[in-house]
């Protein structure tokens, strides 16, 4: 038994707040199963008082969709001086925006759909039709319309004729105040999870993702049964090993820290496309990261008790990278 005490963060008021909650509940079970004296804390304005109180020695961010991946909710714990699991609030919130993240990793030559990012007002200063048009004369169909941040495919539209393009543009605006338009890619799609440690950061097997509905949607995704998941994947040594290339070059170009998920497309001609990356993936009964663990024999909890004492080691932040 250890006498640390780990404070694990699930809730909050972002759109995946319930999944939040499951994936709180499954990793605190887990990491009291490795000894340790773990508190589940609904986020909520009393986050400050409630870390100055109980000063817990760790704290490990199981929040969705919003402050808890965005960095808000990192920068309030390097301000408190409280140490963390996962990156720090810069690189949060480069992974965060995928337009953002998509451009980077572009630069660096890794493969992404292509692209178009479109805020509210040019829809409505140029004219939707116009607009609409030009984008499919430029990107062609199909197309995925996704808010331009967020989780869960929350607001994500598969637009296969224009006829359904006003509809997805309405339904993404609603998450947001942009429209992230990307060609939609045909192939095997991926989990790919990293996690750092003393040789740096490595590739878990990929857990490959069967949707039955064809899209892994929100239901899809949280409803067990309507995916069927392969873990590891069934990717030849070639493709196994683009996808972990892929997922470990995004974890360093982007800055991140301790554990990330990239979600990938491998195409019909084996390469290795970036969706997005996760810095506070899911940990549900049927998400992708505690598969990936599973599939190599280990812990849940094992794994994050080890990542609470990389961020314990490593103290508090400092306030001159937020
Ligand atoms: N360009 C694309 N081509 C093909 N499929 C896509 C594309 N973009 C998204 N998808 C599909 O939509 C799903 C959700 O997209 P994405 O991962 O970007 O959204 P998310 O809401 O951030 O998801 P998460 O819950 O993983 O955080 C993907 O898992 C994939 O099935
Ligand atoms: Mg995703």
């Amino acid at each position: 038994m250890t006498d640390r005490t780990v404070a694990v963060l699930a809730g909050g008021l972002s759109h995946e707040r319930d999944v939040s909650l499951r994936s709180g509940r499954r990793l605190s079970s887990s990491l009291r199963d490795t000894g340790l004296y773990v508190e589940e804390w609904d986020v909520d304005a009393k986050l400050i008082s409630r870390i100055n109180s109980s000063r817990p020695d760790a704290v490990v961010i199981a929040l969705h969709g919003g402050a808890g991946e965005n960095g808000a909710v990192q920068s309030v714990l390097e301000i408190l001086r409280v140490p963390y699991v996962g990156a720090d609030p810069r690189a949060c919130r480069r992974a965060w925006d995928k337009p953002t993240a998509k451009d980077e990793l572009a630069r660096a030559g890794l493969s992404t759909p292509e692209w178009i990012t479109l805020p509210h007002a040019t829809f409505r200063d140029l004219g939707a039709q116009d607009v609409l048009d030009a984008l499919v004369a430029r990107l062609g169909l199909p197309l995925i319309l996704k808010p331009p941040q967020g989780g869960s495919a929350l607001g994500l539209h598969l637009v296969r004729e224009v006829a359904e393009l006003p509809g997805a543009v309405v339904g993404c605006l609603a998450y947001g105040d942009s429209v992230l338009a990307e060609s939609f890619v045909e192939g095997v799609e991926v989990a790919v999870t990293v996690l750092d440690g003393p040789d740096g950061p490595r590739a878990l097997p990929a857990v490959e993702i069967d949707a039955t509905s064809g899209f892994y949607d929100y239901t899809a995704r949280y409803t067990a049964g309507l995916a069927t998941f392969h873990a590891p994947a069934r990717l030849d040594s070639a493709a196994a090993a683009a996808v972990a290339d892929l997922a470990v070059s995004a974890h360093r170009i982007l800055g991140l820290r301790d554990v990330s998920r990239t979600d990938v497309v491998v195409t019909p001609d084996g390469v290795a496309q970036f969706l997005e990356v996760n810095v506070a993936p899911g940990l549900t009964e049927t998400s992708l990261l505690p598969m990936a663990i599973e599939s190599t024999g280990a812990h849940l909890g094992t794994i994050y008790a080890a990542l609470i004492e990389r961020a314990i080691a490593r103290g508090p932040g400092t306030l001159s990278r937020n």
